[in-house]
């Protein structure tokens, strides 16, 4: 059996990793890279450090606008999609590099499999909502990371077509972890272990205002322990546009982590101050507090069960809610055991789609 895995920005990566290795061997697996991200440091590391192989083809579509990324994406893949005509598409997240690969896999009737299927913020603003709805619904197979995923694909129809296998980023996670054990984190200097916050900011809701962006910094800054900022290129580019100065108060901004190099980071830090949706798990993995400042959460769980803490526009409260108390310990897994990625290749192997 032939599968083809569509990826092209960071978490997707990371979110590969552990399917590839659970498919080596088992099926052939075709990478194709969008190239939505291309600097070394948002992509080349990931491959290097979590030991997925080069991909088979990468389309180095770049960055731009919403609907030139997507399209331009949907443009080359086409050919390439026609060209391996694979027996699965595999998608993963809620990118536009997933939203491309889903519509054009859906026009040439090619069966497509959504991996992180069935998430929602509820915010129609997010352009990561859109591309999941959309996803999910061009999909034939949604793959549910956690109980209330299925909920809500069951909610829109599409409860037939899903399935719980748990998320694959506690595969990655643990697999990391148990590799790093022992290693102290490399920090910037004058940062000690265990005395320190990790923080990213990188989303269009933060970033794209210079009065958001602004009090966002900073909160940082006024928190008292360090704040090791790890800087998307994104938040580089605005920041600078707008004349913000990250290098203030307790901020110390550092250039992006590799994912074994955050794993270990967050670790031995204090809290996670965040925006992004894979760290707010991570860091709930590693039973590390975090901040997480949007106005909700597709990782409703980790809020529930007192991990996560959002932080939506009172910014000027933020060193007083990143340095809360520590929250009561838990022993539940609402993220799976580690080992999502085998049923995953499991369910591909076994039912074949034919449109
Ligand atoms: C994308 C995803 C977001 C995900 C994030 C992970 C969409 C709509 N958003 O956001 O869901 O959480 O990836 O990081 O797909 N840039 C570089 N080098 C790179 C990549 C990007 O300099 O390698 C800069 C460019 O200025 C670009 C900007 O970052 O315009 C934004 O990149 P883009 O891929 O459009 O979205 P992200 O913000 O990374």
């Amino acid at each position: 059996m032939r599968i083809l895995s569509v990826v092209g920005a960071r978490p997707q990566f990371v979110k590969l990793a552990p399917v590839a290795h659970a498919l080596a061997a088992r099926a052939e697996h075709v990478i194709v890279h969008t190239g939505q991200h291309y600097d070394e440091l948002m992509s080349d590391v990931f491959f290097t450090d979590l030991g997925i192989r080069a991909p088979d083809v990468n389309l180095a579509i770049g960055s731009g606008s919403h609907g030139a990324q997507t399209g331009a994406m949907m443009i080359a893949l086409e050919p390439e999609l026609e060209r391996f005509a694979p027996d699965w598409v595999l998608v993963y997240g809620d990118t536009n590099s997933t939203l491309a690969a889903a519509v054009t896999a859906v026009k040439l009737r090619l069966p497509i499999a959504h991996l992180e299927a069935g998430l929602r913020s509820f915010n129609r603003r997010m352009p990561e909502e859109h591309n999941r709805i959309l996803t999910d619904h061009a999909a034939d197979l949604c793959l549910a990371p956690t109980a209330v995923a299925m909920e809500h694909l069951a909610g829109e129809g599409l409860g037939e077509r899903s399935v719980l296998v748990g998320d694959v980023m506690t595969d990655v996670l643990f697999t990391v972890r148990d590799r790093l054990a022992g290693e102290p984190p490399i920090l910037p200097a004058g940062v000690d272990a265990g005395g320190y916050y990790v923080s990213t900011i990188h989303r269009a809701e933060n970033t794209d205002s210079p009065e958001r962006l602004a009090a966002i910094i900073a909160g940082l800054a006024a928190i008292e322990q360090p704040v090791i900022l790890l800087v998307h290129p994104r938040l580089a580019s605005l920041a600078k546009r707008f004349g913000i100065e990250l290098s203030r108060g307790a901020v110390v901004p550092v250039d992006p982590l590799s994912y074994p190099h955050l794993i270990s980071a967050v670790q031995h830090s204090l809290g996670v101050i965040t925006d992004s949706g894979g760290l707010q798990k991570e860091a709930f993995l590693l039973r590390v507090p975090c901040t997480t400042i949007r106005t909700e959460t597709e990782w409703g769980e980790t809020v529930a069960l007192g991990w996560n803490v959002l932080v939506t526009d009172d910014l000027a409260a933020l060193p007083a809610i990143v340095q809360r108390p520590l929250p009561v310990a838990t022993s539940e897994q609402p993220y799976g055991d580690g080992r999502a990625a085998i049923r995953v290749a499991d369910l591909l192997l076994a039912s074949p789609m034919h449109n």
